[in-house]
């Protein structure tokens, strides 16, 4: 119970399948703490022998709930376990498991719980607090004393929301429950004034999962937004649902990333025949049970049979329905309940005298007759989503179906992210369609939408278009989380800026998805993390100068990078340049360095680009200003702030210029105030004048500003050169007034 005091700074011993990380990264963690409750009675009241016994079996209890959702158990020390989700690889939906592994310890512990008050008349109970934040994490200590070091407030949160659990509970922090809210039921507990934690937290117990599986179907409990774009794509749709209904099956395989629309556009395509006569089966693969044999048909026959309650109830209806749809198979329809269901099938029939691959293949045969049989009545719309998480069976099912049904009033729509390779080729009925991005116009359209039919601030939408690169999942959380920050204030029928407004963060609801796909790179991420201190395009050539790696790492990294699809590139190496798929993900890599390493790399990059590539500093001296700025070197920043500024005065760009140097301006708070520095300050500011006259007029407020500004800049140094033209700048103002 060391934990309760200084969570923050323990120093947590790294696990066999912890990935070290050297320099340390920053990381949004959902953080679970379990402690057992009133362990130093239970401790004092039986031999310490058997405790230790006892303790054993609740660790290994919840080590197996813990693995099983890919936790990693960031120290256990007597009876509190700290875990963390997120660590060393981030999953899609972290939050989730979290709780879902609170849940699964609970159930886990009750269980125990009979052997243990059978044996030894002990009863355990525990209590669970999770909370989601940003962590710096990484390893210190040489050799086999690595030890990996989580900082941040989260972890002790976690802690203290566990001393609000009730025993035998899961408590979650507001923040988690942001992110997890539509998946779980939850009771609110009220606010909590936690210790350590300055304004008082929310609290909330969860209760059960809710039944809602799929993002979408929660999106549709709440009203979904009419679609945007997607025109032709439902037309083909129902070009091949027409035929279907001719007896002509077709196969359509839906292609996409992640939050590309393949969800909804199936939605719509369901809508827009609703009222056709159909037999429609609908089930979808999960990432948590990819190696499950038939787990997409098993839930689909528990959909079919949804009406019984008890197991063997089920098998009941499954029988029947089998029999009854394929009484020419009877035999063989005794197999297939078996690998559905097998220890109702082991009561109820004799072991079948056939090899279980025989059995599997009967198995997958049946199923696929049952299906078909179901065609010769209505034209039948077989969905199945996401094969990228199918299990090998259902693949093989998958391939029956697709040779059985070119003859079947039977359509079967499939939706895949790119990564899915289908081992059936292209069969003649086979109809690729791969989701592309929206378009700016359709992304400004889709945030107004989710703005609630209220127009957003011109920046806003210009960096949400920038930003979301048209995939609508970006989009719609872009825009929630920015229209609920205090950033934009609402109006009657539109939002306003309350501030100025600079950048979108990352909302944390897209956080884990963004990581995850830089995780599964393994050391590639290092490279896409350097490439993305360089910008959203880098060059080959550049990345070379700064990264360490030899060559040929170099170009497997980015090889794997391009395969994942994380960058495009164009040319090759040494010519080749790349540009990072999503701004998104181009901001995750770079947030996720810690701030010195970031420092150091744009620091890096100046140095490269300044000595080796002076013609780029020539016709892009904004890009080094950047770098230096980043690099947290202001002096040498703002000599090529004003440098991009002339530059970009010459070519009459004069918005540019006047953004470049207010950059440069705004360095200058953090320099000592030296005469030195009120001369360079000078520069800028009698460059930024014409400028602002150009773009502004003469009688702008801006204007008079920036030659007050320098007016008295110059009194200060005295013989300052731009002296006539401040006060000439000053004069021609009067004169206009
Ligand atoms: N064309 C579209 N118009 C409006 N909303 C869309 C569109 N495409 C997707 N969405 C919304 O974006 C989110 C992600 O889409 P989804 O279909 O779940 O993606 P996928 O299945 O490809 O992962 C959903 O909330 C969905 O309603
Ligand atoms: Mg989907």
């Amino acid at each position: 119970m060391l934990y309760r005091k200084h969570i923050t700074t323990i120093e947590v011993q790294i696990l066999d399948d912890g990935k070290a990380i050297a320099d340390g990264e920053r990381r949004q963690l959902s953080v679970l703490f379990c402690d057992l409750v009133d362990a130093t009675m239970l401790s004092g009241q039986v031999d310490p022998e058997v405790y230790r016994e006892v303790l054993r079996a609740y660790h290994f209890t919840c080590a197996e709930v813990i693995h099983r959702f890919n936790g990693f158990i960031a120290q256990h020390l007597g009876d509190a376990l700290l875990v963390y989700f997120g660590y060393p690889q981030t999953h899609e939906d972290e939050a989730q498991r979290a709780i879902f592994v609170g849940l699964g310890m609970l159930e886990a512990v009750q269980t125990l719980n009979a052997h243990l008050q059978q044996e030894k008349g002990i009863r355990l109970a525990i209590r669970v607090g999770i909370h989601t934040g940003l962590t710096v994490i990484g390893d210190i200590g040489e050799g086999a004393k690595h030890e990996v070091l989580a900082l941040g407030e989260a972890p002790n949160i976690a802690s203290r929301i566990q001393g609000v659990a009730a025993p035998d509970t899961v408590a979650i922090s507001a923040d988690t429950y942001r992110l997890v809210q539509d998946y779980f039921k939850v009771e609110d507990l009220g606010f909590h004034t936690l210790k350590g934690v300055a304004a008082p937290t929310k609290v909330y117990r969860v209760l059960q999962k809710r039944d809602t599986q799929s993002r979408l179907k929660i999106a549709s409990a709440r009203g979904l937004m009419p679609l945007v774009g997607r025109e032709q794509e439902v037309e083909l749709l129902l070009e091949r649902w027409e035929q279907v209904k001719t007896g002509q099956g077709q196969v359509v395989l839906l292609s996409g990333e992640g939050g590309i629309g393949k969800s909804r556009l199936v939605q719509e395509f369901k809508e827009q025949i609703t009222d056709q006569k159909q037999v429609r089966f609908e089930c979808r693969s999960s990432p948590y049970f990819q190696n499950s044999a038939l787990y997409p048909v098993i839930e689909l026959w528990e959909q079919v049979c949804a009406f019984a309650e008890d197991a063997s109830e089920k098998f009941n209806n499954l029988e029947q329905l089998l029999r009854q749809d394929v009484p020419a198979i009877e035999e063989t329809a005794r197999s297939s309940p078996a690998q559905l269901s097998p220890p109702i099938a082991e009561e109820r029939y004799p072991t079948l005298a056939m090899s279980s691959q025989r059995q599997r293949q009967e198995t997958l045969e049946t199923i696929a007759a049952t299906l078909l049989k179901q065609a010769q009545q209505h034209p039948v719309l077989f969905i199945l989503e996401d094969l990228q998480w199918t299990d090998p069976s259902t693949i093989e099912l998958l391939h029956l179906l697709i040779d059985q049904t070119s003859t079947a009033a039977f359509c079967l729509l499939l939706t895949c992210r790119p990564t899915f390779q289908a081992p059936w080729g292209l069969p003649k009925h086979l109809s690729p369609i791969a989701l592309n991005r929206l378009s700016p116009n359709q992304i400004k359209r889709m945030a107004e939408r989710v703005a609630g039919d209220k127009s957003l601030p011109a920046a806003v939408l210009q960096q949400i278009v920038e930003k979301t690169d048209g995939v609508p999942l970006f989009v719609e959380e872009t825009t929630k989380a920015v229209v609920e920050s205090d950033v934009l204030e609402e109006q009657d029928r539109h939002y306003e800026l309350t501030g100025s407004f600079s950048a979108l963060a990352i909302p944390a609801t897209l956080n884990d998805s963004l990581m995850s796909r830089l995780d599964r790179l393994g050391s590639a991420k290092d490279i896409a993390q350097l490439g993305a201190v360089i910008g959203r395009d880098f060059s080959y050539e550049v990345l070379h100068a700064i990264a360490k790696s030899d060559e040929k790492t170099l170009q497997r990294e980015l090889n794997r990078l391009v395969e994942a699809e994380l960058l495009y590139q164009k040319g090759l190496p040494p010519g080749a340049t790349y540009t990072f798929k999503h701004a998104l993900i181009q901001d995750a890599a770079y947030q996720s360095l810690l701030k010195s390493t970031r420092q150091q790399y744009h620091r890096g990059a100046a140095q490269v680009l300044e000595t080796q590539f002076p013609g780029r500093v020539v016709s892009k001296p904004e890009l080094l200003a950047h770098h230096y700025t980043e690099a947290g070197l202001p002096e040498r920043a703002i000599d090529y702030w004003q440098k991009a500024g002339e530059h970009a005065i010459r070519r009459s760009a004069n918005v540019e210029a006047i953004s470049h140097l207010n950059k440069g301006l705004s360095l200058f708070k953090m320099l000592p105030d030296t005469s030195q520095h009120a001369r360079r300050k000078l520069d800028l500011l009698t460059t930024l004048g014409p400028a602002l006259i150009a773009v502004k007029g003469y009688v702008a407020k801006e204007v008079e500003m920036i030659y007050a500004q320098a007016h008295k800049l110059c009194q200060r140094v005295g013989d300052a050169p731009q002296r006539y033209q401040v006060l000439r700048g000053l004069w021609g103002r009067t004169g206009a007034d």
